[in-house]
């Protein structure tokens, strides 16, 4: 199917590969603690509505530019116009910043699935605080995520989603089956989740859906301009946005299914108030359910196995998006084989994920040690990617494709250049502008950290403006095919026993010049 033998091999394997990106802890962790905060499904109409509206125009413009670009998201954007490309380094910078506490997320699933038949019932807290564990954990993460992606796109990265993605929606299923058939409070855990109470939403919740479903589909922060940039010409990308659409909604929906029918049930059998186990709290995935699944008879500890698994699992088909994009940055512009590249961004995101676990683990236990505005390390850049940058890169890749309507294609058809130059922009601007508000003056009162929050946002834009025209604007910064002349170097000094070592392709991609 695809040209480019660097990328994707089938249509399905792309569609999976997105899908696995865009399926991760934020549909699965973060998702049912909102639902329950925000109304039911109230938020999920809201929520679905966001896809539609934002979600899938912003995933075709991001496929369409990769399409275009067959480049790091750097050259994509400068490819499009030299000025923008700024943009594309913010593009490397987000994934780089959400790697270093997506790893301990992905760190703390690890561990919860492994402890499956010790029982994890009230030991959150206590892991949170045992760095060495948690550290441990991370580094397993980082180091799954470092081995898919070190193998390649085709070899690694389609591999393991064409794989995990089934097992992901597989487990998922049993699991809300389980959940379905505990009998007492089953029917009112339903009743809950599906009717809606609209009272309950406000413009914080909307834009916290919003938020949720960017994320979510791992929109505004390079990753579908990458894997786009793999997708051979055969894809349609109309078709791969909707199954991937399709596919983040329908696993959302089931997780509802699998979590609150099980806590309801719980919290009928022991008496436990709903607002003591925490349903609209952080703490629901890793310590509501772990308490749900001890008491589910016989197969409790397989039922937290299959979902710490799945969670654990998703994560990872997450995470090497976001290492991949890093990495094909770094493989072009530097010209280094992909295994140092990945090695290399690996080995930093992990180490500064270190610190996020010193301050996520010591804030949860009460005893906060390294916090930057007045919020844990993990919050920070939570709050920092999410609220204010990933937005803002999202906005910039429909700038960036509302110039490639002109040159047909995906994004010229039907309602698509509408939305994509004006509806889906100006929502985007409303959730940034809402979400700075919401940052300095929460409730109406001045806060100091959140306006800190938008000081490090702005500071971190006007540093990719900075180095992009200081360093990259006026030099080459690679495309896809070059790295098809490192990787075919790379074979011949496996074949000739020469030393493994940088690579430098004697001539320079016809693909790119400037
Ligand atoms: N979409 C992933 C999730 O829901 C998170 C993610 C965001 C992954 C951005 C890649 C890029 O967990």
């Amino acid at each position: 199917m695809s040209n480019n033998k660097t990328g994707f091999g089938t249509r399905t394997g792309f569609a999976l590969a997105a899908a696995g990106s865009a399926i991760g802890l934020g549909n699965l962790w973060g998702f049912p603690y909102k639902v329950s905060a925000n109304g039911g499904s109230a938020y999920l109409f809201v929520y679905i509505a966001c896809i539609l509206l934002l979600g899938a125009v912003a995933m075709t413009a991001e496929f369409s530019l990769g399409r275009f670009g067959r480049a790091n998201t750097v050259s994509t954007f400068k490819k499009l116009s030299p000025k923008l490309g700024w943009a594309g380094l913010l593009a490397v910078l987000i994934p780089f910043l959400i790697m270093c506490y997506y790893y301990v997320l992905g760190g703390f699933s690890l561990k919860f699935a492994l402890n499956s038949f010790a029982g994890n019932k009230g030991n959150f807290h206590s892991f949170a605080g045992n760095y060495g564990d948690v550290i441990l954990h991370s580094f397993l993460f980082a180091f799954i995520a470092f081995i898919i992606v070190a193998a390649g796109v085709r070899k690694g990265i389609e591999r393991t989603a064409k794989i995990l993605m089934p097992t992901v929606i597989f487990f998922l299923i049993l699991i809300a089956m389980v959940s379905l058939t505990l009998g007492e409070g089953v029917s009112e855990g339903i009743a809950y989740y599906l009717r809606p109470d609209f009272s309950q939403l406000n413009a914080s919740s909307v834009l916290s859906a919003m938020g949720q479903a960017f994320f979510s589909l791992s929109l505004g922060c390079g990753v579908m301009i990458a894997y786009g940039s793999y997708s051979g010409e055969k894809v349609s990308i109309t078709g791969a946005t909707a199954a991937v659409c399709i596919i983040d909604v329908v696993i959302t929906f089931l997780m509802g299914f699998a979590v609150f029918p099980a806590v309801f049930h719980y919290s009928a059998v022991t008496g436990i108030s709903l607002s003591e186990l925490g349903l609209g709290s952080f703490g629901l995935m890793f310590v509501t359910m772990s308490m749900v699944f001890e008491d589910i008879p016989y197969i409790g500890n397989i039922i937290s196995l299959l979902f710490f698994s799945m969670a654990a699992i998703a994560a990872v088909t997450s995470v090497i998006s976001l290492l991949e994009v890093v990495t094909q940055f770094i493989i072009q512009r530097y010209r280094v084989f992909r295994s140092r590249a990945a090695l290399f961004i690996s080995l930093i995101c992990f180490l500064l994920s270190i610190p996020v676990a010193f301050s996520l683990g010591s804030s949860l236990n009460g005893t906060e040690t390294v916090s930057l505005f007045g919020h844990n390390l993990f919050e920070y850049l939570d709050i920092t990617t999410n609220t204010l940058l990933m937005p803002l890169c999202a906005l910039m890749s429909c700038v960036a494709a509302s110039k490639l309507i002109k040159r047909g294609g995906a994004l010229s058809r039907g309602y698509f250049p509408v939305m994509v130059k004006f509806i889906t922009p100006a929502l985007i601007i409303v959730i940034e502008i809402f979400g700075i508000i919401d940052l300095i003056a929460p409730g109406g009162s001045f806060s100091a950290g959140g306006c800190g929050i938008v000081v490090t946002a702005l500071v971190l834009v006007a540093l990719c403006i900075a180095v992009y025209f200081g360093f990259f604007e006026k030099q080459r910064t690679g495309c896809n095919e070059d790295e098809l002349k490192i990787d075919a170097e790379e074979a011949v000094r496996r074949k000739t026993g020469l030393p493994r070592g940088w690579s430098r392709p004697e001539s320079e991609g016809e693909h790119e010049k400037r």
